[in-house]
């Protein structure tokens, strides 16, 4: 059975955009037979890459001690499950943006030089679909599209560092609804979260199979 990583990041549990698309991803992973391992970074969120952490990276494990021991147990058991999975979903929503500081920290721990990162890569090849939620609109060629930090810098970690096969589902507008000032772009927002359940089923039916 493959397994899926499941990972959400937003703050939010109610009318999350990124969580309720990864939910549809996760919908019909599982309608495929597929098993789930899930991350909430909100609910739970993964400790920031302490010194402890980095410095029990670079040496063998009889030399750590007790607080390099906890750290470095703590990397490699989010390590595995990204190794052992066969796809991974990824809720991102944009906060100031960029991505949400807990799913950063997530990042910094599973990049692991000499393991998950470096000339081999232990992860290499794993598709990952991230959700990249934003209340505005940051396409090529919108007055914003400069002020991009959250894909960009996710396709460039996962695909560069980690080896990951990046895909990018991107509802946006989703503070259309809300924001007055916003009210021209309520049915683009629509459309776009139409599209991105859509997408992201679609990609989920691929991948199951694969
Ligand atoms: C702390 C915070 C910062 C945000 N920063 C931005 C931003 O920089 N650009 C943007 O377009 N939307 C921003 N938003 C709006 C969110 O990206 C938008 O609500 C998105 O739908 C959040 O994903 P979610 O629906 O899964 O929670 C921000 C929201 C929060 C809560």
């Amino acid at each position: 059975m493959p397994t899926l990583l499941h990972i959400d990041s937003s703050a939010l549990f109610e009318g999350s955009v990124s969580r309720e698309v990864t939910a549809t991803f996760r919908a019909e992973w599982e309608a495929a037979g597929g098993t789930v391992v899930y991350r909430d970074l909100a609910a739970n969120p993964v400790p920031h890459l302490s010194a402890a952490g980095v410095t029990s990276a670079f040496l063998p494990a009889e030399q750590r001690d007790a607080e390099q021991r906890a750290a470095y147990a703590l990397r490699d058991e989010l390590v595995t499950e990204l190794e052992q999975a066969d796809a991974v979903v990824i809720g991102a929503p944009m906060y100031n943006f960029t991505v949400p500081s807990s799913l950063k920290a997530w990042i910094d721990q599973v990049v692991l030089f000499g393991r998950t990162a470096g000339a081999t890569k232990s992860a290499a090849g794993t598709p990952v679909v991230v959700v990249a939620s934003r209340g505005g609109s940051y396409a090529a060629g919108s007055p914003r599209a400069d002020f991009e930090f959250a894909t960009t810098y996710l396709e460039k970690t996962l695909t560069e560092l980690l080896g990951l096969r990046v895909d990018l589902v991107v509802p946006e507008f989703t503070m259309a609804k809300v924001n007055p000032a916003m009210a021209e772009f309520v049915d683009a927002a629509e459309a776009s979260k139409t599209k991105a359940h859509q997408d992201a089923a679609a990609k989920a039916k691929e991948l199951a199979k694969a």
